[in-house]
């Protein structure tokens, strides 16, 4: 297939290439991200690949397939960037990777969460500066820390192993609970009795109209005090502004992102020479607990390798008249939620 691949990195092109030896597409490595504005460059292929700041609204949908474009092979699981109900409409098929190191994501959680409760980031640069004071660097221990875990699926699953072996007590809210979860000592709770038993929460559920802003003020309330949250799923599960108010009179303890709600101008760019606009975004930063990674919980070598793969392969099974089981369908995806 004649593939225009997205928001095209150098590390994209290189898994890419790579994984491409064994399917033989036509790709076309494009820098640009994908939006009303750029679409056009999709015209002469048969499919588009993006990520996950592309963006795939109506609109969006409705140029791609004015110029012939007949699937979208999303480089990511996340989906919440695509309006299904639109690419249906104009019959394009969407396919996406479902799971392709849920243990990248896992494990760059636990490292946000352990970084950020030692103060990683400010030891490091202290250090560095001849620093060696340990004052403002106090932690505390995981071990029996009362930690919920919101959506037990591939990646929630996962931090419920790793966190079972520090020894915390965990605590888990999905709307589909899973016995092996069970298994690892989970205890599933509602959500609220969550909110107000947990000294750390952490977020491995996906984006939808009823997850957005899952944590808002009212939700903050319910929270114990110095609460730590940790969110590697979607941005827009937290009320950043509401976190913000958190943190400055101390309802919240300890932040680490890996993702933002408005990342889509921010995240995947070198901005080192800009002014950053997002007054809420740099608002951020300016907390000594708060800890911030762009989008990177998926990228490991083993997750970029599984997901040209499957990407590859999504569309050479879409080539060929089969199904990859990788399909997003509308009903399903809204009877799953
Ligand atoms: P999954 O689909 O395997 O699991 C999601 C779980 O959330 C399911 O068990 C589902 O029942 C549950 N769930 C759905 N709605 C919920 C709600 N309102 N409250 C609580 N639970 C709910 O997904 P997976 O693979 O575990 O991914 C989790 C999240 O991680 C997704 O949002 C995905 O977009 C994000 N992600 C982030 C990456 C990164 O680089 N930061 C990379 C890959 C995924």
């Amino acid at each position: 297939m004649r593939i225009a691949v997205f928001s095209t990195r150098p590390y994209d092109q290189r898994f890419l290439a790579a994984a491409n030896q064994r399917h033989g597409h036509q790709l076309t490595f494009l820098e640009p991200k994908l939006d009303a504005t750029t679409a056009s460059l999709a015209d002469g292929h048969d499919a588009v690949c993006p990520f996950v700041n592309d963006d795939l609204s109506a609109p969006v949908l409705a140029q791609l397939a004015a110029v012939g474009v007949r699937l979208v092979t999303l480089r990511s699981a996340g989906f919440n960037n695509v309006d299904l109900d639109a690419a249906r409409a104009h019959d394009i098929t969407v396919v996406r990777v479902p799971a392709y190191s849920p243990y990248a994501v896992a494990e760059h959680t636990v490292a946000l969460m352990l970084g950020v409760e030692r103060r990683l980031h400010r030891a490091y640069n202290r250090v560095r500066d001849g620093n060696f004071a340990l004052d403002g660097l106090l932690g505390f221990d995981l071990r029996n820390r009362r930690v919920g875990i919101v959506g037990t699926g591939r990646v929630g699953q996962i931090v419920a192993r790793i966190l079972r072996g520090f020894g915390c007590s965990l605590r888990a809210y999905d709307p589909y609970p899973s016995d092996e979860v069970r298994d690892y000592g989970v205890r599933y709770v509602d959500l609220d009795t969550l909110f107000a038993e947990c000294d750390v929460i952490t977020l491995h559920c996906p984006l939808t109209p009823a997850s957005h802003h899952l944590i808002d003020a009212a939700a903050l309330e319910k929270m114990r005090p110095g609460v730590m949250l940790v969110n590697t799923s979607r941005g827009a599960l937290i009320d950043t502004r509401a976190v913000i108010e958190g943190l400055k009179d101390g309802r919240v303890g300890n932040l680490a992102l890996d993702v933002y709600e408005e990342e889509a101008d921010l995240f995947f760019e070198d901005l080192s020479d800009q002014v950053i606009q997002d007054d809420v975004f740099s608002r951020l930063l300016t907390f000594p607990n708060v800890l911030i990674t762009a989008h990177q919980a998926f990228f490991t070598q083993e997750a970029l390798d599984n997901i040209a793969e499957t990407t590859l392969a999504n569309a050479a099974a879409f080539a060929e008249g089969r199904t990859s089981g990788n399909e997003l369908v509308a009903e399903e995806v809204r009877a799953s939620q």
